[in-house]
């Protein structure tokens, strides 16, 4: 409606307080339709009933709901502090291809057929990761840009198929001068949108604490459960299964979940989720100066209880929770179990930001379908220089400069300094069980543009659209992008993906099976 008028100040009593122009009205002199519109499929409003599909098929009409344009605008305001911040330290913004050529990050590619080389394809960028390292031998010692990235992989509630990266590299800067130019980003992203002052420098801990204490690599630390090893304790102890494990060099870990009363169902659920990380069951105790509850109290001596309350810091009533397994399924297990559990119960303090760094990430890890290898954050990543002798013997053991940085137990970020010697690089890619052709095939340009001195470089990529959800408290990454795909990869309102007609396909000499 277009409306020409005079407004004025509505009688006290009828001033409406509870809207925003409440206390005018406006006396109409002209009124113009300027559109009609079809009855609404859904009513827009925040605290909608219609189905995520519905509204997802309008979206033109969801995105007029108050709650996602605060959002959208969140997302927009957050963006320019980003470009403000680093514009203001010297980076540059500068675009890369979309159409290129596979990328390290070890997802799924998304494949572009070409029309003019027959047979051959593009791959959509996983990350810019490759051309941001030869714009550092380039000399442009400080890029960034606010990219898309396209990854062919299972979706779930905080990736999309194609997400945004504010993306980061660095020349000449160690680790801890890059890790701190993006504590100040975060300081000032904070102070921006939420008036917040985060404390500086943000806390860095390593892998290896990380997994010991929370058994996960992302650790959500408003949940105050941590978790302790008990494997010494169970070597040779009356409760069989656990001894046998350890005896096979399997590990004993245990969760005080405090003093509280978990049901058997309860137990049950904690028990199947176990399960469903790999563990064989899910043992419990519940600590009392009179009578143990739990199955297994009864296999465990005097002795064995002693030393389980120390090493759980456990007092009345307590219920730990406990798994023997070999050390990855034991972390998996409980670690879950902590978050699962933790989020049931409510125990979060919800108004608590818990950001830092997790560092010292192991370079490789053991694939054991393929028996060989694999890069743990991707194949340019630098060893840690303590752990470079360890390539040869011990390679699994090295640790690397790679970092993640972890916001209320969401990985919103990871990076690393990469290797810029090629001598190294060779060594990594031996590691890895890639041949010098394999290699060439692959990353050939990038192999031979680091042999036109290259400088030390290293960089990082943030999970813009995770950052956002963070930001705007919600745990639907639709919530955060305009136009959103479902957890099948589809896009609702346009039909994509769709089928093309057959002369689109000869154009592109393709013929579908
Ligand atoms: P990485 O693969 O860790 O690093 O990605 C960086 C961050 O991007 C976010 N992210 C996603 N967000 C939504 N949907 C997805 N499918 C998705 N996948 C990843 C995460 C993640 O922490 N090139 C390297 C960075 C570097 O080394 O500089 C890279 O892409 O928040
Ligand atoms: P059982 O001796 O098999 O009857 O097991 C007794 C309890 O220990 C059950 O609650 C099992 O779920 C649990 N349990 C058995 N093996 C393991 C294991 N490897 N890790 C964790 N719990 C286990």
């Amino acid at each position: 409606l277009e409306i020409e008028g005079k407004v004025s100040k509505r009688p006290a009593d009828q001033v409406r307080d509870n809207m925003s122009t409440g206390e005018v009205e406006i006396n109409v002199d002209a009124l113009t339709v300027l559109n009609r519109s079809k009855p609404l499929p859904f009513l827009v409003e925040d605290d909608v009933d219609a189905s995520e599909e519905l509204r997802l098929k309008h979206r033109y009409l969801d995105l007029r709901r108050p709650c996602l344009q605060k959002i959208l605008e969140l997302r927009h305001r957050t963006a320019q502090v980003v470009r403000k911040y680093l514009s203001d330290n010297g980076f540059m913004e500068i675009e890369t291809p979309v159409l290129t050529k596979s990328t390290p990050e070890g997802a799924r590619d998304y494949l572009v057929p070409s029309r003019i080389n027959k047979g051959n394809f593009y791959a959509l960028p996983q990350s810019p990761q490759i051309f941001k390292q030869l714009l550092m031998i380039s000399g442009y010692d400080r890029y960034f840009q606010i990219v898309k990235c396209f990854r062919d992989e299972d979706l779930r509630a905080d990736r999309q198929p194609e997400f945004t990266q504010i993306d980061i590299e660095t020349s000449f800067l160690n680790q801890e001068g890059l890790l701190g130019i993006m504590d100040n980003l975060f300081a000032s992203v904070f102070k921006e949108i939420k008036g917040y002052d985060l404390k500086l420098p943000l806390e860095k801990m390593t892998y290896a604490d990380a997994m010991r204490l929370y058994g996960s690599d992302r650790p959500d630390r408003r949940i105050p459960w941590t978790l302790c090893d008990l494997t010494d304790l169970f070597k040779g102890s009356g409760f069989n299964a656990f001894a046998g494990v350890v005896e096979k060099g399997g590990i004993v870990k245990g969760l005080n979940v405090g003093a509280r009363e978990l049901s058997r169902k309860d137990i049950g659920e904690l028990e199947e989720i176990a399960k469903n990380f790999g563990a064989k069951g899910l043992a419990w105790v519940k600590i009392s100066s009179e009578k143990w509850g739990g199955p297994i109290a009864k296999f465990l001596s005097d002795d064995e209880k002693a030393s389980l309350v120390k090493h759980a810091d456990a007092s009345e009533d307590d219920i730990i929770l406990m798994v023997a397994d070999n050390q990855g399924i034991v972390n998996d297990a409980l670690g879950n179990i902590r978050v699962i559990l933790g989020k049931k119960l409510n125990i979060i303090d919800e108004s608590k930001t818990d950001i830092f760094w997790v560092v010292d990430f192991p370079l490789l890890e053991w694939n054991g379908d393929e028996h060989r290898h694999m890069a743990v954050h991707h194949p340019f990543t630098a060893p840690h220089p303590d752990d470079v002798h360890l390539l040869d013997s011990e390679p699994a053991k090295a640790r690397s400069l790679a970092y993640d940085v972890i916001l209320n137990g969401n990985e919103v970020g990871g990076g690393s300094i990469r290797i810029h010697d090629s001598n190294v690089q060779s060594k990594i890619f031996e590691a890895l069980g890639i041949t010098k052709d394999e290699a060439n095939a692959k990353f050939g340009f990038l192999l031979e543009a680091l042999q036109y001195g290259a400088p030390p470089h290293g960089g990082v990529a943030l999970g813009f659209d995770r950052l956002i959800m963070l930001l705007a408290g919600t745990d639907n990454i639709r919530d955060v992008i305009a136009f959103p795909k479902t957890t099948s990869a589809s896009d609702l309102m346009a039909e994509a993906p769709n089928v093309v007609s057959n002369d689109q396909l000869a154009e592109l000499g393709i013929k579908l099976k």
